[in-house]
């Protein structure tokens, strides 16, 4: 069998959960917040919270979003592990949902990743062991991990702000430049740090970077991270950022990450990505055999000084890509015209 239709074959088996977190922000729900006084006397057994937590799932899960409003919080008295109340509902992806809550006993607010049901719990166990063992500015800490009844619900900072994939889809290419120029550095640096550590995040891409008000610039979801072993990689990711080796399975490390942030930075010059398609196969396809397109055909004024930037760090073999993900952020920034 040929590399091209093992693959196809392997990707037509895989379930859609698998092969990419799909989440979305949930419209918000009523804006009522409960009386933290009337929240400390609520407080319940935990047994009876993750009642109502999963109760309070269902009555969501059958709600068209639009209607959410109707659920008020004021009814409910919702609280995680005696301690974090929940309060919203920032995203539900293929394997689990993100809340947003109140820290009872230090008043923070933070989010709650849990795992849906049927989900995978080896996934959320993965990120906090990932977590646990990262401390970075741009890097959402992980403050908790609760588990109850066997299960995992990691607690983390709750990062206020926009993703970058809601700031591209809000603004056209012109005005993403100023974007480019302050996510790019942190998120480079992020990754770098991990790569540092040996954990590969391999799943960079806008949903999972989110940025505040004042610039900062934070990487979430370590979901499907793994260490960097030098042997064979995982066929995971999302297939829209992943890089030639997690198609082909073959060794993956830091410049993997590194050709997600391509990708990203390519996206924020042009507005569209270098490889897309309406089936896996033919975004595969792409990814391992066509060049990509030059931003220039998008975004003529960028020069040639970014197209051989950008060709370079997607490349398809890591080996010719940038020796960190800095130095690719670096000579971008430099190679942009003035
Ligand atoms: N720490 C956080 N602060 C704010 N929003 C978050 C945080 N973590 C996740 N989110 C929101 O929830 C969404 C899904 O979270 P993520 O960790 O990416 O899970 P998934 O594995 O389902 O993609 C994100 O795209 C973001 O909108
Ligand atoms: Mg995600």
């Amino acid at each position: 069998m040929s590399l091209w239709s093992w693959l196809c074959n392997l990707a037509s088996k895989i379930p859609t959960s698998a092969i990419g977190a799909i989440t979305g922000p949930a419209k918000e729900l009523s804006g009522a917040a409960k009386d933290i006084t009337s929240v400390r006397r609520d407080l319940v057994e935990t047994q009876i919270a993750k009642k109502k937590l999963e109760e309070y799932e269902s009555q969501v899960q059958r709600a068209n979003f639009d209607d959410v409003k109707e659920y008020d919080p004021k009814t409910r008295h919702i609280i995680a592990a005696g301690r974090y109340e929940i309060r919203d509902i920032l995203g539900r992806g293929g394997f689990g949902t993100v809340y947003f809550a109140t820290d009872l006993r230090t008043g923070r607010q933070v989010v709650i990743k849990r795992l849906a049901k049927g989900g995978e719990p080896l996934a959320l166990l993965n990120e906090s062991t990932v977590l646990r063992r990262l401390s970075h500015a741009n890097i959402v800490a992980l403050l908790d991990v609760i588990e109850e009844e066997g299960a995992t619900e990691l607690v983390m900072e709750y990062v206020e702000g926009r993703t970058l994939d809601q700031i591209i889809r809000e603004h056209s290419p012109s005005e993403l430049m100023p974007f480019l120029l302050r996510v790019l550095p942190q998120i480079a640096s992020a990754l770098d740090y991990a790569h540092g550590l040996r954990i590969m995040h391999l799943e960079v891409k806008p949903a999972n970077i989110i940025v505040e008000n004042d610039g900062t610039t934070k990487l979430i979801d370590f979901g499907i991270a793994r260490m960097i072993t030098g042997d064979r990689g995982t066929f995971a990711g999302t297939p829209l950022y992943m890089a030639p080796e997690q198609w082909t399975m073959a060794g993956q490390d830091g410049r993997t990450d590194q050709y997600a942030l391509g990708l990203v930075a390519y996206q924020l010059l042009t507005g569209r990505l270098p490889f897309d398609g309406h089936t896996m196969a033919e975004i595969g396809r792409k990814v391992l055999y066509e060049p990509p397109p030059s931003p220039l055909l998008f975004s003529p004024e960028l020069g040639a000084r970014v197209e051989d930037i950008m060709r370079r760090v997607l490349s398809k073999n890591p080996a010719h890509r940038f020796s960190t993900c800095s130095e690719f952020a670096q000579a971008l920034i430099a190679g942009l015209p003035q």
